[in-house]
This record gives structure tokens, sequence and C-alpha cells, in this order.
């Protein structure tokens, strides 16, 4: 089988590495797309992307990361008969016309590395679906926040020199706040909801909140209360909506959210019949993403996979979901309907009420400081 890796990065050096170390394949790497070429490149790498169109791969990895040129190459091959397998969550997410591009086409387009890292998760959440209903899911799907998190948590070291780390980790998206602002989260998120509820949501319809605000006081508030704070994504079924965020939330310590610490990742599923199901570990790195990435590769070879046939319908966000915030506000007057519990004269406890209401007060009255988790969800 003749395959080509469109970039060769943290995790197209990943695959690499997988497929070069995997004996008895038939799996030919043909071609390697770079931005520069090295002397000590052998003649599969070249920065003309012609040469890997030309070399008439079957299959087309895509792990560039970013949104051009990636989603030229994607729809050109999967236009052009080409299976392909993508890692980049930001383009597939705002790009969910390749999905039907890849059906029109008859060619198919993997994307488990994309949401999760190296968790087997789409694929289950397509398993579970099989013979039940999913009506939630939930997790934390970014790395570099659930790192940070956890280093601000438990010593005593400032954001900015935890996120240094995270980035010399290799963790970190090329811009971070992708990360810190929870638009990673949202891009997983959205491809998730596809998977789970065959929905297609504008992933800009998903309010995000992230943890670049988050201050010592946040956390005390937490560790007061025997809490730990974890960036959630989560959708929930309702009817036939679906009511999705990406936020920060105060979950109790014994919350099983609350041990999957460092860069791991966790996601669940709740269902019909089956209940909850937990998938945790490592959700970005190079080796578990490529070997996401050559499990979709051995599933499309063996013609073995357990593909999502569904239509899926465009739906809304519905967010007025019921729920109990922590907001740290520099104009907490503004909320005075909803506090229920004041806690220094910028932060407060809601009562129980619905999102909406409170993301009206938020948008009119701008704090760039401002910082919102939901408790214990
Ligand atoms: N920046 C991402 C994370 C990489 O931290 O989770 C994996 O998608």
């Amino acid at each position: 089988m003749k395959v080509a890796l469109l970039g060769h990065g943290t995790v197209g050096s990943g695959v690499e590495k997988i497929l070069n170390g995997m004996k008895d394949t038939d799996i030919d790497i043909c071609g390697i797309l770079v931005r520069n070429i090295r002397p000590d490149m052998d003649e599969r790498y070249t920065d003309d992307v012609e040469k890997i169109f030309g070399n008439k791969p079957e299959c087309i990895i895509e792990c560039l990361g970013g949104d051009e040129p990636a989603y030229s190459y994607v729809k050109r091959a999967l236009e052009s008969g080409i299976d392909v397998i993508s890692a980049n969550k930001k383009m597939l997410s705002r790009h969910m016309d390749l999905f039907d591009t890849a059906k029109s086409n008859n060619t198919k387009l993997l994307f488990e590395a994309s949401c999760g890292g190296g968790i087997p998760w789409l694929i289950n959440i397509r398993r579970i679906k099989r013979n039940d209903e999913i009506v939630s899911i939930k997790g934390i799907i970014n790395g570099t926040c659930n790192y940070l998190l956890s280093r601000l948590f438990n010593e005593d070291i400032s954001f900015a020199d935890a996120l240094k780390n995270a980035q010399e980790l290799g963790y970190a998206e090329a811009d971070p706040s992708d990360d810190i602002c929870g638009y990673d989260s949202r891009y997983k998120l959205t491809l998730s909801i596809y998977e789970a509820f065959d929905k297609i949501m504008d992933y800009s319809s998903i309010p995000c909140f992230g943890i670049d605000n988050i201050t010592d006081k946040d956390i005390q508030y937490a560790k007061d209360n025997n809490m730990v704070i974890k960036l959630i994504a989560s959708a929930d079924l309702k009817g036939n909506n679906i009511s999705a965020f990406v936020m920060p939330c105060f979950i109790r310590k014994d919350d099983i959210f609350a041990s999957v610490s460092s860069n791991n990742n966790i996601l669940m599923s709740d269902s019909k019949y089956l209940g909850k199901a937990y998938f945790a570990g490592q959700g970005a790195g190079s080796l578990p993403t490529g070997h996401a990435i050559v499990q979709d590769l051995l599933d499309l070879k063996n013609n073995e996979m357990c593909l999502n046939e569904s239509e899926a319908d465009k739906i809304d966000n519905d967010i007025s979901r019921l729920g109990v915030f922590y907001i740290r506000h520099q104009n907490i007057a503004a909320f005075k309907d909803y506090i229920a519990e004041k806690i220094s004269d910028d932060s407060f406890i809601s009562r129980r009420c619905s999102f909406k209401g409170i993301s009206d007060i938020i948008d009119n009255n701008h704090d760039e400081k401002m910082f919102i988790g939901e408790i214990n969800r």
C-alpha cells in the first residue's frame, strides 16, 4: 500500500518511526512533504506537493497542522480518489464539509488522532453507537491545560513558567493561546459531537472559556473546598438538541476526572445501555498520536473500519443548560440577580441558573481578566 506523509514534525515523524519499526507490512511511504529539504534527507522527501500527488499514493496522512494548505491538500486528495488520515483537529472542525466531500467521492476520511491523541476514543464511540444511544460526552481533551493545572495546583510555579515547560515538552500548539483559551478543546469537541451524535455543530457556537486568566485566588477557592479545577469539554443530548460547552470546572478531589493529571486526557461517553464508559491516556505527543494514525491506516489497509455511515444534520447549540458557576469579574453587581454566595468583592458563586442568562451579562459587561468555572458538574 502506497502512502504519503504530509508534514514531518512531531506527529509525522512519530508515524514514520512506528511504520519503520513494523515488520511484515507492505506499507510503503512513497513521499514525505516537508517545508525545507535538508541534505540528510533521502529521495522520498520533497517540498513539492505535486511530486506527492504524482506518486499516486492510495492514502495521504496529513500531519501539517493549521488551516491552509492542509485543507486544500486534503480536499484535493479526497476528490482524486485518495483516502486521507488526518490529525488536524483545527482544520477538520472548521471544514466539516470535508466529510461530505469524502462521502460524495467514495473516499475515506479517518481522524482518530485528532481527538484524544493516542486514546482509542472515536473508534469506541462509533462502536458504542452501533447498538446504543449516546446521551452525553465529556472530556479533558487538552493535555497542555491539564499539565498546567496539575502543576499550578501541586507546586509553587507561575503560569508563565509552567507554560514554557509545556512548550518545551512539545505539548502546546504553535500558538499556545489555542490551548489555554480552550479553542483546541472546542475543535476536538466539535469532532466528537459529529461522531457521537451525528450532528454538525459550528465550532464557533460553542461557548468557550479557558484557563488563561486563572489566578491563585481561583485555585485557593478550589483548594479550600476540597476541589480541583479541570478544563472540561462536554456535550449533552436534549431531545434533538445538543448543549455543548468548553469551560473550567471545579470538581471534587474524589471525582474520576480529578485523578487524571499532567498531560493525560480522559474522555467519557454516557449511553442508554452501556452507561458511563471512560477512556484515558496520552492525549498528545509524537508516538501516541502516531500510534492512533497507524491504527487508522491498518484499518484502512485491512478494510476493517468501523465507519460512521450516518447522515449528519447541521444543528445549533442550545446554551440554556442549568448549572452553578464560580465567577470572578470586576463588576459583580451586574450579576446581582444570580449571586447565591459572595466570596469577595470580585467573585461569587451563582445560584443554580441557565448559562444563557449569565452569558448575556458577560457579553454586556466586558472584563478581559474574568474567570468562570462550573461547580461540580
Ligand atoms: N496541544 C494539544 C494538547 C496537542 O495539548 O492537547 C494534542 O492535540
